[in-house]
């Protein structure tokens, strides 16, 4: 990748890294008209990727906007353009936004582990409510594009009932739900005021893999800890034993990241076709507890998974499941990779792949940092 840093007059500097065989973009300057492109904030992470992925084969023009605190941007392909920036740096989006005529906004830049926001809140509502706004400010003054929001089934907090839907009381009980919860109503209010045309899409647990795996230190989640274990790693830690639900460990709704990325494509069509906006559940409709995740793993690798019982995790809730009726009908959204035996294959093979790219780097010297 090629990078470019450009000074502006606030002495401030904003930095451009271009992938390969990309960068070609209008100025916006001298009546010139820009190229249109669509904005993927967030963009080198996990879900996102995906997403990326599939608006590149598409042949759209596509913007990342990433800070690379959680992933390289190394994975994001061919003629995608990287701005290594934060979601609340308005110099960076200003020039963004004057750079491109931007089509369509996908949001996923955010701070995403619940344990960690329950350490440290104010930095919750930094990232994913206060910095944001500064995006959303240049959304509205770019004409209200489509604007896709990474929302979360956090924002359920411990529900009434599962499988739960969109209409549910919004009672999180981590910041980290709270900051979603939050986002959305900003949404709604901006949409009232503005006229933006917005979806949030709400996530159970994102799962498997679909593309490059960039292993995360420290990993919170579930099955990559699942899969370290079984491939020999440190033992897994099974947070809660005790709660209800039949074996007594939490239970979970996991969605593949393929069809987390189709859910993403359907939204943008919605909005495009004119559709109502709000929020959308994306999960199965179908629980896990995490013994049974452990099972599915040891099925599908065979071999067995060392672990060893701890404590409930700070803000975890017992269970959630989706209703996802709602992004069925409207979205016509259906998961077709989401069953967990794919799930776990898929995570495994990408986990794989990652471990010996990642051997193939350090017997060449390059420790891929
Ligand atoms: N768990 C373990 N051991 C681990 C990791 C997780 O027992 O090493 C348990 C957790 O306690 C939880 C379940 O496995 O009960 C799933 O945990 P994850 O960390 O994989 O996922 P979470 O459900 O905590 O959170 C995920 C996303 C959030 C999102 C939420 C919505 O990380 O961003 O799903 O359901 F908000």
């Amino acid at each position: 990748m090629r990078e470019q840093v450009e000074r502006r007059p606030d002495g401030r500097e904003v930095r451009y890294f271009w992938s390969d065989g990309g960068g070609a973009a209008g100025t916006g300057a001298g009546g010139v008209r820009p190229a249109s492109a669509v904005l993927v904030t967030g963009g080198a992470g996990y879900v996102a990727g995906p997403v990326v992925q599939r608006l590149a084969a598409a042949g759209l023009a596509v913007v990342v906007l990433d800070n690379l605190s959680t992933s390289s941007g190394r994975t994001l392909p061919a003629g995608v353009t990287l701005v290594r920036a934060e979601v609340g740096d308005a110099v960076a989006l200003r020039e963004v936004f004057s750079r491109w005529r931007i089509e369509a906004v996908f949001h996923f830049a955010a701070d995403s582990r619940v344990g960690e926001s329950m350490q440290q809140p104010l930095a919750y509502f930094r990232h994913n409510v206060r910095e944001p706004l500064v995006l959303l400010e240049q959304v509205v003054a770019a004409g209200c594009p489509p604007f896709v929001f990474s929302s979360s089934a956090a924002v359920y907090g411990v529900p009434e009932a599962v499988p739960v839907a969109e209409e549910a009381h919004l009672r999180p009980v981590n910041p980290y739900g709270e900051t979603k919860a939050h986002f959305e109503r900003i949404l709604h209010w901006t949409g009232l005021a503005h006229g933006l045309p917005w979806v949030a899409l709400r996530y159970f647990n994102a799962a498997g893999a679909d593309g490059p795996w960039e292993p995360k230190v420290p990993e919170t989640h579930l099955i990559p800890n699942v899969l370290a274990a079984a491939a020999g790693g440190a033992p897994l830690r099974v947070f809660g034993s005790d709660y209800p639900t039949p074996d007594g460990t939490a239970v979970r709704d996991y969605v593949h990241v393929a069809d987390l990325a189709e859910g993403h494509l359907a939204a943008l069509r919605h909005l495009r076709a004119g559709g109502a906006g709000g929020p959308f559940n994306l999960g199965t409709g179908v629980g896990y507890s995490v013994a049974q995740v452990v099972a599915a793993v040891e099925a599908a690798v065979g071999r067995p998974v060392p672990r060893e019982m701890a404590p409930r995790r700070a803000g975890d809730p017992p269970a959630l499941v989706a209703d996802p009726g709602r992004a069925q009908r409207v979205l016509g959204w259906r998961p077709r990779r989401s069953d967990l035996a794919t799930i776990v294959r898929d995570a495994w093979t990408a986990l794989q792949a990652a471990g010996a790219a990642a051997a193939a780097a350090a017997r060449a010297g390059d420790t891929g940092r």
